[in-house]
């Protein structure tokens, strides 16, 4: 049997960071708006630290305004409200990302509802999630639009297809599911309490698995020719012993890669997969927020 096709997901990136440049570019020219996104980062977590990083640096390439908040890992729910607040009211910044895990003594869900809903470019507010539940235009969470962007890149026309996304958060598996439903697929929501996982991993001609184990997924949870999505990053030490003495570490996914080339039609590598459109989609988002701000699209 054929392997299956690799998703190139850093060259679909680096294609559409191209198109929201020149799009800036316009913005520019024409209306003399500069799209800006504010990021804030609360404490030192290693990840979140790069991640930020990347955004920034990926942010001011694509011909944006960039601001990093860095908040000390003792700042107050109410300090950060107020810096959220404070952005809400900045003519001059259009998306607003508080990155996610805060430190353990501050609550995400107060902090989330105080992001204006057409500056939240994670589309996590309430706001955005009925909207996107009731298919109405808002700001639609970056990791799962770049899954569809690469989904439809790979199947075409979705329509009736059977969906099947492994995980249920807020941030990826429900908005996930809503844009695949908006596809036409069929579509179900498993999690770690699903019965007969792999039973019903293997209904699926799109698999998305977000669950955040890795390499869950065996090839014999996967339908021949499916299109698999890995939505996970998990850091394990390297295989090489020697290596991992030395502290080595490599980046593995959600689903056991090698295995599954055998059976799936198309499948996301990690890294290279799906990593790379999560920031392109938040400088997308950042994008579309300018021009609705601005009364240029609905
Ligand atoms: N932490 C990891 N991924 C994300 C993301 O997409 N948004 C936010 N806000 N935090 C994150």
């Amino acid at each position: 049997m054929t392997q299956a096709r690799i998703i190139d997901g850093k060259a679909f990136a680096a294609g559409l960071r191209a198109r929201i440049g020149e799009d800036v570019a316009k913005l520019k020219a024409l209306h003399r708006i500069q799209p800006g996104l504010a990021v804030v980062l609360v404490g030192e977590d290693p990840a979140s630290q790069i991640y930020v990083k990347s955004k920034g640096e990926q942010t001011e390439a694509a011909g944006m305004r960039s601001e990093t908040h860095r908040l000390p890992a003792n700042t107050s729910q109410a300090e950060l409200i107020q810096l959220v607040s404070k952005l809400n009211a900045d003519k001059d910044i259009h998306g607003i990302l508080v990155q996610l895990p805060l430190p353990g003594h501050l609550d995400s869900a107060p902090v989330i509802a105080a992001i204006h809903p057409d500056k939240d470019v994670d589309g996590l507010t309430v706001t955005n999630a009925g909207r996107l539940a009731s298919g109405l235009p808002g700001l639609v969470s970056c990791t799962p639009a770049g899954c569809l962007m690469l989904i439809k890149d790979v199947v075409g026309d979705l329509s009736g297809k059977t969906a099947v996304v492994v995980g249920r958060s807020n941030l990826m598996g429900k908005p996930m599911a809503q844009l695949l439903l908006q596809a036409d697929c069929t579509v179900t929501i498993a999690h770690s309490r699903t019965k007969d996982l792999p039973a019903v991993c293997r209904q699926a001609d799109i698999l998305v698995a977000a669950a955040g184990r890795a390499e869950m997924v065996r090839s014999d949870w996967i339908k021949p020719g499916a299109v698999v999505i890995d939505v996970g990053i998990t850091r394990l030490p390297s295989r090489d012993p020697d290596a991992a003495a030395a502290g080595k570490t490599r980046i593995v996914g959600d689903v056991a890669f090698e295995e599954a080339l055998e059976v799936a039609g198309a499948i996301t590598p990690v890294p290279g997969g799906v990593g790379p459109m999560t920031i392109a989609c938040l400088l997308d988002n950042t994008l579309i927020a300018a021009r609705r701000l601005a009364g240029l699209e609905p």
